[in-house]
Parts: C-alpha cells; sequence; structure tokens
C-alpha cells in the first residue's frame, strides 16, 4: 500500500571538504578501492555523531567494505554489519582489524549472509538495541569505478562491476525488485532497532535504460511501509564548498557521462550530493519478542 512521501526538514551536511582518497588514507586498507560503491566515511561518521551516543550499537545490513562499521567504532560506538558478497565482507573484517590495530575502541562484527534474513542471524539479545542503521543499497550492476589509460590507446574500467550478474539476492542484480528486497531489509532493521532508533539510508537518483529512477523517494516509501517515520531529508555533499562555491569532485565517467547526454540533447545535471533519508522507529512502538533462531520471520 502506497501513502503520498511527505514534504520533510532539509539539512546539508559538508561531507566532503577533503577527497574520499584523504578521508580513507592510511584508515582503510589500500584494496577497499576494489568496491565499485563506498560510502564516504564523513557520510557515516556525520550520522554516527548526529544520531547516537558512546557505547550505542550501530548496524549496516550492507556494510561492503565496512565503512559504517570502521567509523563507528572510531567513535567509540559498536557495530554489526551485514555483507553477502564473501571478498567485500572479508575486506570489512581486515578494515576492522585495522581500526582496532589504530586505536578504535567499539568492537564490530561481521556476517557474510542475504540481509534479507538478518533477524535470523542475530542474537536475540539484540532484538530492539540498535540505536542506528546507516546504510546504503546498491544502484544497480555497474558504477563507475576506476579509470586507467590502456597500452597505446583509450582507457580501460575496472572495480566497477558487483558479483555473479544471475545472483538476484544481490540486491545489484534484483533489477525491478530492488526496492521490494530493500524493504524486507528494512523490515528486518526495523525488529533490530531500538523504539525511537534511526534510519539513515544514502541514495540517489538514476537512470534504467533511460528512465529516471527516484530511489531517494522510493527508500522513504519503504520505509513507511515498514512502520518507520520519515523525519528529515538531508543532502551530504560530495563537493567540497569553499568561499561559497561548489567544487564538483566528479568522477571522469560522471562528468563524461553528463557531457555526453548534454551534447545529445538530454538536460542531465552533475549530481554532487548524496540524498540521506532520515527515518525513525515510533518511540511507542512494541519492543519485538525474543523467538528461538528458525521461528523468526524470514524468507524460508
Ligand atoms: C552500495 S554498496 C554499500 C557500500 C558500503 N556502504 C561501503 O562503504 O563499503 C551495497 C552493498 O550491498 C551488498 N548487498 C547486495 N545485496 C545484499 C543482500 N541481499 N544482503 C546483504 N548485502 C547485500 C552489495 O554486495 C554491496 O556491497
Amino acid at each position: 500500500m502506497t501513502s503520498p512521501v511527505p514534504q520533510l526538514p532539509l539539512s546539508v551536511w559538508l561531507t566532503a571538504q577533503k577527497t574520499s582518497r584523504w578521508q580513507r588514507h592510511g584508515r582503510y586498507l589500500p584494496d577497499s578501492v576494489r568496491h565499485p560503491a563506498r560510502m564516504l566515511p564523513a557520510i557515516a561518521a556525520h550520522a554516527i555523531t548526529t544520531y547516537t551516543q558512546p557505547g550505542d550499537l550501530v548496524l549496516d545490513p550492507m556494510c561492503g567494505i565496512g565503512t559504517t562499521l570502521v567509523e563507528a567504532i572510531h567513535l567509540d560506538r559498536d557495530a554489526i554489519g551485514v555483507e553477502y558478497e564473501t571478498a567485500w565482507a572479508s575486506l570489512a573484517i581486515r578494515n576492522i582489524r585495522h581500526a582496532a590495530d589504530q586505536g578504535a575502541t567499539g568492537t564490530a562484527t561481521v556476517h557474510t549472509a542475504d540481509a534479507t534474513r538478518l533477524t535470523q542471524l542475530l542474537p536475540a539479545d539484540m532484538f530492539g538495541r540498535v540505536a542506528l542503521v546507516v546504510t546504503s543499497p546498491p544502484y544497480g550492476p555497474a558504477t563507475h569505478g576506476q579509470v586507467k589509460p590502456e597500452h597505446g590507446h583509450g582507457i580501460a574500467k575496472t572495480h566497477h562491476a558487483y558479483g555473479d550478474p544471475h545472483d538476484r539476492v544481490n540486491l545489484a542484480h534484483a533489477g525491478r525488485d530492488l526496492v521490494d528486497g530493500f524493504t524486507q531489509i528494512l523490515a528486518e532493521c526495523v525488529t533490530a532497532l531500538r523504539p525511537g532508533g534511526i534510519v539513515a539510508v544514502t541514495a540517489r537518483p538514476f537512470r534504467r535504460n533511460g528512465t529516471l529512477i527516484d530511489l531517494p523517494s522510493q527508500v522513504v516509501q519503504a520505509g513507511v511501509d515498514v512502520g518507520l517515520q520519515p523525519v528529515e531529508r538531508c543532502v551530504a555533499l560530495l563537493a567540497a564548498l569553499r568561499d561559497g562555491r561548489l567544487i564538483s569532485r566528479a568522477s571522469f565517467f560522471q562528468t563524461h557521462l553528463v557531457r555526453k547526454a548534454r551534447a545529445a540533447g538530454v538536460p542531465m545535471q552533475l549530481l554532487v550530493h548524496e540524498d540521506v533519508l532520515i527515518l525513525q522507529k515510533p518511540h511507542n512502538a512494541q519492543m519485538p519478542s525474543a523467538t528461538p533462531a528458525g521461528t523468526r520471520r524470514g524468507r524460508p
């Protein structure tokens, strides 16, 4: 059932004053650049600082290389991550160990699993304890990735695609079922959240076969459908703000794509922000009962 998406207060987060490379330098293992769609560390850190206190529990059900978890434990919070692809889950574990070696005081665990089964993974005493969920869905099977000059001519694109294209459990390959899968994951997160707990989802509009998909609005609707209340719509800048002007940090491919589209008469804009949708579990929500593992809600 759908209901109109409400108008929400808006705030702007200065999250790209330093480039993504400098935000990660020394703090993440160099292999981390292999992931096709990492979150800017400053976005995760801003959400964690704004919506939690030291000692709180933070969850990322699609944690990739563990950005949310690493930032949480550096800020003295504890964290749980779930990631479907084994390669990214093991990189998340290594990034967490690296953070601990650097003095991070929180603790984090990573599950390699399908997050639509989240409540089957968590120990029952975790239900109703999570203060904040920070996550971002994959926007499609491929992203901009990295570019390198080819021998002789042209450029080669690397690290721009997720794993097995036939595996639709990976939401990157779910196509039109992306929002359904994401709604299921949000429903599982609601069980894990404490009353009053916050969900922060980063998303941006994208094109599927030329059609503009308003993913941020779909994320808000998904939250409403599982009983969350939308409280804020934020703009996390992917551009630096210097002397009142935005300095774009767009990749080669983003700029190239927009130039090509505009030359062909498509009025495409260069995006220099991510939407961050903030939703809240109602304070009067009932605490979930701790049912034994195996009998909890989840896909058969
Ligand atoms: C946009 S990326 C998140 C990146 C992450 N925030 C980071 O900074 O590394 C989305 C992640 O969701 C994972 N994913 C896709 N389907 C999933 C599922 N059903 N359960 C858990 N993770 C899933 C993908 O493998 C991918 O790593």
